[in-house]
């Protein structure tokens, strides 16, 4: 497995690759996946895109990820902004990475690539804070909740329903920048 940087036009290469781990990974119809698609397509552009992705030795997708800076006209910057108080807008919104997509192949998943994606994409971010959303689940039995959590994501949001989704989000957040070299006893500070 190789873990690289992606430029926006790598991802618009792999869009349809992108677009099935994507889908494998959150179990998604394929009707929602095309209105995805449009969305994948436009987010590449935004300013302070990052993305990252883990090939296989013959090529193949197993993971990515991605973000950009959050900001006021963004449809996911103006829902959260709304449901939070000013003190916590500064605080989380006034120079915010997105992780707008992370997500690793089912077969590929729990070896820690999930991890490593995140790890650099946060690496290379801007800004501040990173905030990202995830469907609220068992914090214990949920890998992305349990990656979360070690990472240092704190809540900001919880139970919050995002304007034509049923399912509640949690609103995840953290400083940044990561520990250069986490130490497993640091407390908030990573150990992966
Ligand atoms: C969430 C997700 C991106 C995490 O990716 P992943 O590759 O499965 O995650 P990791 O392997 O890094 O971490 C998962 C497990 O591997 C373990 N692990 C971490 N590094 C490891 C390593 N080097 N070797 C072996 N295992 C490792 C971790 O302890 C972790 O164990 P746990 O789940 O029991 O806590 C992935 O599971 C996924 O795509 N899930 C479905 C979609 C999703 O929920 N996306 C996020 C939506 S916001």
């Amino acid at each position: 497995m190789r873990l690289v940087a992606w430029q926006p036009d790598d991802l618009l290469r792999r869009l349809d690759d992108v677009v099935a781990v994507y889908g494998e990974a959150m179990g998604y119809r394929q009707e929602l996946l095309q209105t995805r698609r449009g969305y994948i397509g436009a987010h590449v552009r935004r300013q302070g895109f990052r993305a990252v992705a883990t090939l296989t030795t013959d090529g193949r997708l197993a993971g990515f990820g991605y973000g950009y800076t959050s900001g006021p006209g963004q449809w996911w910057h103006d829902q959260v902004r709304s449901a939070l108080g000013e003190p916590a807008r500064e605080q989380w919104l006034s120079d915010c990475f997105e992780v707008v997509e992370l997500h690793v192949r089912p077969a590929a998943q729990g070896h820690g690539i999930g991890a490593r994606q995140l790890r650099a994409l946060l690496a290379m971010a801007d800004g501040k804070t990173v905030l990202l959303s995830t469907p609220e689940a068992d914090e214990q039995k949920s890998r992305a909740w349990r990656l979360y959590r070690r990472f240092g994501f704190a809540d900001v949001l919880r139970h919050f329903f995002f304007p034509g989704d049923e399912r509640a989000f949690a609103i995840l957040g953290r400083e940044l920048p990561l520990a250069e070299r986490p130490a497993e006893d640091a407390p908030g500070i990573v150990g992966i």
